[in-house]
């Protein structure tokens, strides 16, 4: 997908308040409707939910722009500054799905979500979580 069209979706996205908790549950939704099973549709309730509470748009924006930069990216996402831990909220979110009991399934499905889909269940939740962009 062209760059300037997912900087202008993030912009859409990011408009409003509880961006993330809408997108939570949309992508919840859409795994439902789509006939997953409940842990794969706890995984969709729960796949951002290490995104940081002051994420601001640029955070979002820089997110995009350092996709084909991962060496930079992996860099930028150590630490424990907003960036570092919107960057590295698939990991993060793993950890904490774990923390709050989800099963081991759940949490390897937050941990890969941005990562390139490997199975039938990781890429149920890459679709669902395109799919509830704006
Ligand atoms: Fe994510
Ligand atoms: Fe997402």
């Amino acid at each position: 997908m062209e760059v300037w069209h997912r900087v202008e979706q993030t912009r859409r996205y990011a408009r409003g308040r509880g961006a993330d908790e809408r997108h939570a549950a949309r992508t919840a939704e859409i795994l439902r409707a789509r006939g997953a099973d409940a842990e794969l549709v706890l995984a969709g309730l729960l796949h951002d939910v290490a995104k940081p509470a002051e994420t601001r748009l640029w955070h979002r924006v820089a997110g995009v722009l350092l996709e084909p930069l991962p060496v930079l990216r992996r860099r930028l996402a150590g630490g424990d500054g907003v960036l570092a831990r919107y960057l590295d909220h698939a990991r993060r979110g793993a950890e904490e799905a774990r923390r709050r009991g989800a099963p081991d399934r759940v949490a390897r499905l937050i941990a890969r979500h941005h990562d390139r889909p490997r199975t039938a269940d990781e890429r149920a939740l890459h679709d669902a979580d395109r799919a509830a962009l704006p």
